[in-house]
């Protein structure tokens, strides 16, 4: 189907405006591609008929229904392996450090010490990697008073589509590959049918929730560690900006943004300093006083 001039601005106006994806000229294949079934599935004969509705009113279910076919949810477990084992190496060891620190306090809430927050998580293997390095971890310095319970891993994604595989947690033999070995799936996958199923122990430290990136994190509390990989890269500078300022409000004083590969903050965010770890640029959140310290 040809997609006008008009009928692509007003298309990526509208996608900039509920997901912040900044789609240019270029894209235009792209959009045509992934939104043709839709259009197909609504009967629409026209993006022109597409955009009619959406400036009509509101309506939730299609506005999903383009994130969920615009979006692009490329991951895998231990994606671009460095910050994992930069995480297993170097942070694990300071998180657990910092448990049993909180624990030693008591005026310290009760529940989980450390709160990760693995944003944009796509269909979950990033945060399933995480608990898994966490619980290996855990796993071989027993003893020490620091349990699965202490941690807690909140992982987000605009597109109900991939968040709900991600909750899931069933991945089919190729998804399984792309990141863990034979004994890595052992050890954390069960077989059923014909997929491969997360552990209900990395299930359970795994918590799934929407969240639009572009919208407030006010409600969120504090965390010691973000991830924020591979969707920035979708941005353009003002979003990327803001989402910088949001994640400096709720980061812990000297807690870490963890960006992708290709992905930085120069010359969009002076509230935090690159530190290298192993491979790996983390970046530590230099604002003072937030509700907590963590350790890095
Ligand atoms: C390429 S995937 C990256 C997945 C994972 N972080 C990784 O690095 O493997 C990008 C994800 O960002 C999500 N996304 C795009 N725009 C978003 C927004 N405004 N808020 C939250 N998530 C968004 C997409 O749905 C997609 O699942």
């Amino acid at each position: 189907m040809e997609i006008t001039e008009k009928e692509f601005a007003d298309i990526t106006a509208y996608i900039y405006r509920i997901c912040g994806l900044d789609i240019n000229e270029s894209k235009k294949y792209l959009v045509r591609q992934r939104l043709e079934p839709l259009l197909a599935a609504h009967g629409y004969e026209s993006f022109s008929e597409l955009n009619k509705t959406l400036s009509i009113r509101e309506n939730a279910d299609l506005r999903d229904q383009i994130i969920s076919a615009i979006t692009t949810n490329e991951t895998s477990f231990f994606r671009d392996i460095h910050p994992f084992e930069a995480f297993k190496a170097h942070l694990a060891p300071k998180l657990t450090e910092l448990v049993l620190n909180r624990k030693s306090h008591t005026y310290q809430r009760k529940g989980p010490k450390v709160k990760i927050w693995c944003a944009a998580s796509s269909t979950g293997q990033e945060p399933y990697s995480i608990a898994m390095i966490l619980s290996d971890y855990i796993e071989s310095n027993k003893g020490n008073g620091v349990t699965l319970d202490d941690f807690s891993i909140l992982a987000s994604d605009i597109s109900p589509k991939v968040l709900a595989r991600a909750v899931a947690g069933e991945f089919t033999d190729l998804e399984s590959d792309r990141g863990l070995n034979a004994l890595q799936k052992a050890k954390y996958l069960d077989r059923v049918g014909n997929l491969w199923q997360i552990k209900p122990y990395l299930q359970r430290m795994v918590e799934f929730r929407r969240i639009n990136l572009t919208e407030s994190f006010s409600n969120l509390g504090a965390y010691d560690i973000i991830f924020c990989r591979n969707v920035l890269i979708y941005f353009d500078d003002i979003t990327k900006k803001k989402i910088f300022s949001q994640f400096s409000k709720i980061l812990n004083t000297s807690g870490l943004l963890i960006l992708g590969v290709t992905e930085n903050l120069y010359g969009l965010s002076d509230d935090f300093e690159s530190i290298r770890y192993g491979n790996s640029i983390f970046y530590k959140s230099q604002v003072k006083e937030r509700v907590g310290e963590t350790v890095f």
